[in-house]
């Protein structure tokens, strides 16, 4: 079919053309909008899964929805090299000069103040310029060095003068496993100041399934914080994810072409959009049908496996690979340190910093003390593949 009207999204953070089946995330968000808006803040969302689950596109529309009530949002992604502080600045430069109006209330002028002394503490050149005489108005002191002093203080300022508009402020963050510990340990405080405060303030977080151990490790009431687990879309509405966007575009799906999309994705997101693409490209249409799939399954596979899996395996090196190959015999579930030390006949101690790199890399994560498991799922059969070909 017309492969200019494919409606399928496969890459990272690419919008689906239909989000299926997050509506309790999404409601959840809604509600806590509402609420902080009334003055009632909630605790931070943490959404945390496996890689290609649908992490950064929920994100993005928690993000489009705080944005279409008026709020000030900045949604950034940790582990880029910046600072949070670089990053947090820079995303809030846009959402503040839309409000930087003439008419803009006494609150949001200062707010902008604290804006720019946060701006030169970490870029002593460059300098915003919003175009409102800011003499005479409060504000600043966002610039003492210390992270936690100078968010807070922003952040502050930022929610008074939201407030001021029966507005809030939405800070959402991506990888933020990536984030170092001290940057996360401020996040967290600034955070739990907000909700009992009351402050407009609210944040979301998204990352790995480790995420949540390294928010308690972090501070020990980020276990108040509300927790989503990102995974598989529900078997009830799977079928949507590939007969929505077809529908957009005036064609469909047999009943049997679904079912083979849906269970040789196992429901993963990216491996949905993938094969639909594939699908509807082999397809005459405008009915994609059973043998359609089973092609564009295997395509799809040879995509992925030139793409999404090959890209991560590449970034691993020889000896990471090889811990990788020792990991993927025990499949996606995960894999104890001591026993791949066994098997590749080293010290579980000297294995240590290949172990480190590769959850640094993002290619593995720890899902509790001496385990190590993917965080790409199908990693374990993509390398069972390379090693047999
Ligand atoms: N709810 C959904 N319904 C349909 N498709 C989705 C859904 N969520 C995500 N997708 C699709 O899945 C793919 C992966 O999404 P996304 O990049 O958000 O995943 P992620 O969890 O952030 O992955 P990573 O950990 O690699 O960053 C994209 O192609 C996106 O269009
Ligand atoms: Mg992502």
């Amino acid at each position: 079919m017309d492969r200019v009207r494919n409606p399928y999204s496969p890459g990272a953070g690419r919008k689906p053309a239909a989000l299926v089946g997050r509506d309790d995330a999404i409601r959840a968000w809604a509600t806590a909008l509402q609420r902080a808006e009334r003055g009632r803040t909630d605790q931070p969302f943490v959404l945390y899964g496996l890689r290609g689950v649908g992490k950064t596109v929920l994100l993005s529309e928690f993000r489009r929805n705080a944005s279409k009530r008026g709020w000030i949002v900045a949604q950034i992604e940790a582990g880029s090299g910046k600072t949070l502080r670089e990053l947090l600045g820079e995303a809030l430069y846009a959402p503040l000069s839309d409000l930087a109006q003439p008419t803009a209330g006494k609150r949001l002028l200062k707010a902008i103040r604290t804006a720019l002394s946060f701006k030169a503490s970490y870029d002593t050149t460059g300098t915003w310029s919003f175009g409102l005489d800011l003499s005479g108005v409060d504000g600043g002191g966002a610039d003492t060095g210390i992270l936690d002093t100078d968010l807070r203080k922003l952040l502050r300022d930022l929610s008074d003068a939201a407030e001021e508009q029966n507005i809030g402020v939405a800070i959402c963050i991506d990888e933020a496993q990536d984030l170092n510990v001290s940057e996360l340990t401020t996040l967290c405080t600034v955070a739990h100041a907000a909700a009992q405060d009351e402050w407009p303030l609210l944040f979301a977080f998204a990352g790995l399934p480790s995420l949540p151990r390294i928010m308690a490790e972090a501070k020990s009431y980020a276990e108040r914080f509300q927790y989503f687990r990102i995974q598989q879309i529900d078997e009830t509405v799977v079928a949507e994810a590939l007969t929505i966007p077809a529908a957009q575009e005036d064609a469909e799906w047999e009943d049997d072409a679904i079912d083979l999309v849906v269970v040789s994705s196992g429901r993963y997101p990216y491996f949905l959009q993938q094969y639909g693409q594939e699908s509807w490209n082999v397809a005459v249409g405008p009915t994609i049908t059973k043998h359609d799939a089973q092609l564009g399954i295997l395509q799809g596979n040879n995509q992925l496996d030139n793409g999404f899996f090959r890209a991560r395996w590449d970034r691993a090196t020889p000896a990471e690979q090889q811990y990788l190959r020792a990991m993927a015999i025990d499949g996606d579930t995960g894999s104890s340190s001591g026993e791949i030390a066994s098997r590749l006949e080293k010290k579980p101690k000297s294995l240590g910093p290949t172990r480190a790199a590769l959850i640094n890399k993002g290619l593995a994560f720890a899902p509790e003390h001496g385990v190590v498991a993917f965080t790409v799922p199908g990693m374990a059969a993509f390398i069972a593949r390379q090693t047999t070909a």
